[in-house]
């Protein structure tokens, strides 16, 4: 699996995030991988409605329908036909009672939930919550050039120890086929990733090398 975080980033907001999505789905079409996409709360029912991609949330909060105003309602999430959600992205962190709440919320209105953890050790201790998907991603490579894949590997093998393998996703620095590859090999089963797709200069051809390491 692949999972595209389109975070705030200019090349993926509004009619750019519909187009970039339309990408993933050309790709996964021609391809047969499993892509998805985590667009901003905005731009989720355009995206969910006219792409024939899995497409995600980036953020819910624990609230239910009446006085929570300004918050992102889980209903409102999979009425505007998402089908998953991240929680605790390094840039979105939650306390961990409200990150519970908020699990078990995306599992009441059926999303798939993706809990983001700093370390290995961190992803194993949100086992207790079952969460669909646990990705480790060190926040020091977030963003940069450098992938965990190649530059720490041996966070993947210990976080499939500790957390397994059905469950794990990997990121930070995630930007080609070979990144994909090792990720796969040490025990993942899939990378979440945003610059190397939102900053490429052909998006396309970035995400037919990131399948071809599935
Ligand atoms: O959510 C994905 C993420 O934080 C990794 O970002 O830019 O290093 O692929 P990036």
């Amino acid at each position: 699996m692949i999972i595209t975080n389109f975070k705030t980033y200019e090349t993926a907001t509004s009619d750019k995030a519909f187009s970039l999505a339309k990408i993933h789905e050309e790709v996964a079409k021609e391809t047969g991988a499993d892509i998805r996409v985590a667009v901003q709360a905005v731009d989720l029912a355009r995206i969910s409605h006219e792409v024939d991609i899995p497409v995600m949330a980036q953020h819910i909060d624990p609230v239910t329908h009446g006085s929570a105003t300004g918050h992102i309602l889980p209903e409102s999430v999979q009425l505007a036909g998402g089908k998953g959600v991240i929680l605790n992205h390094s840039e979105r962190r939650l306390k961990r009672e409200i990150l519970e709440a908020s699990i078990k919320r995306a599992k009441e209105v059926g999303l798939v939930t993706v809990i983001c953890a700093e370390s290995p050790e961190e992803g194993a201790s949100f086992l207790e919550f079952d969460p669909d998907f646990i990705a480790v991603e060190p926040p020091e490579l977030i963003g940069g050039d450098i992938s965990v894949s190649t530059s720490q590997p041996e966070i993947i093998e210990h976080s499939a120890k500790l957390i397994g393998s059905e469950k794990l996703l990997i990121g930070a620095g995630i930007k080609n086929g070979e990144d994909v590859r090792i990720a796969k090999k040490l025990g993942a089963q899939g990378v979440l990733l945003a610059s190397g797709v939102t900053k490429a200069e052909n998006p396309k051809a970035v995400l037919m090398d990131l399948a071809s390491g599935l």
